[in-house]
């Protein structure tokens, strides 16, 4: 048995520690806001935040998050996610939907380190893969939502 904590939640699950983070998610903890896609790593749709440090969690051991606060898109928003989402809606960044939970877990682990960031920030930090292209949509949004926790802070 693992002992994990997911979006503030003591879980045990009966896992080997080699088994993909995002297995243990979806098929363990019926957590389906974090979605499978290319399994590889490269796309980024299955973005979930360890330690508040966005991860690809189709090629993260769960061993690996043993000890460390595990956040998906299902966990009570804080403030980051808060003003995301409002951000995502005010910019009607979705198209069908499928990376969002990938591209939004991503953005608040960018605003968590990165408060202020400019354009070519968010274009290099945000690799997550989009088929509809919502990508200048994203980096609005991402700006809209730093100007509203910015001023938060004033
Ligand atoms: S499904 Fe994990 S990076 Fe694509
Ligand atoms: S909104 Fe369709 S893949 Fe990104």
């Amino acid at each position: 048995m693992i002992a994990l904590n997911v979006n503030d939640q003591a879980v045990r699950v009966d896992a080997e520690a080699q088994m993909p983070l995002l297995w243990v998610l979806r098929d363990l903890l019926a957590l389906t806001g974090s979605k499978y896609a290319c399994g590889i790593g490269a796309c980024g749709a299955c973005t979930v935040l360890v330690d508040g440090h966005p991860v690809r969690s189709c090629v993260f051991p769960v061993s690996h998050a043993v000890g460390k606060r595990v956040r998906t898109i299902e966990g009570t928003p804080d403030r980051v996610l808060t003003a995301l989402r409002s951000a995502w809606i005010a910019e009607q960044v979705p198209q069908c939907g499928y990376c969002q939970s990938g591209m939004l877990m991503a953005a608040a682990g960018l605003l968590e380190f990165h408060p202020e960031p400019i354009d070519r920030e968010i274009e290099l930090l945000m690799t997550n893969l989009c088929r509809c292209g919502t990508y200048p949509r994203v980096r609005a949004a991402i700006q809209r939502a730093a100007r509203e926790l910015q001023g938060d802070r004033a």
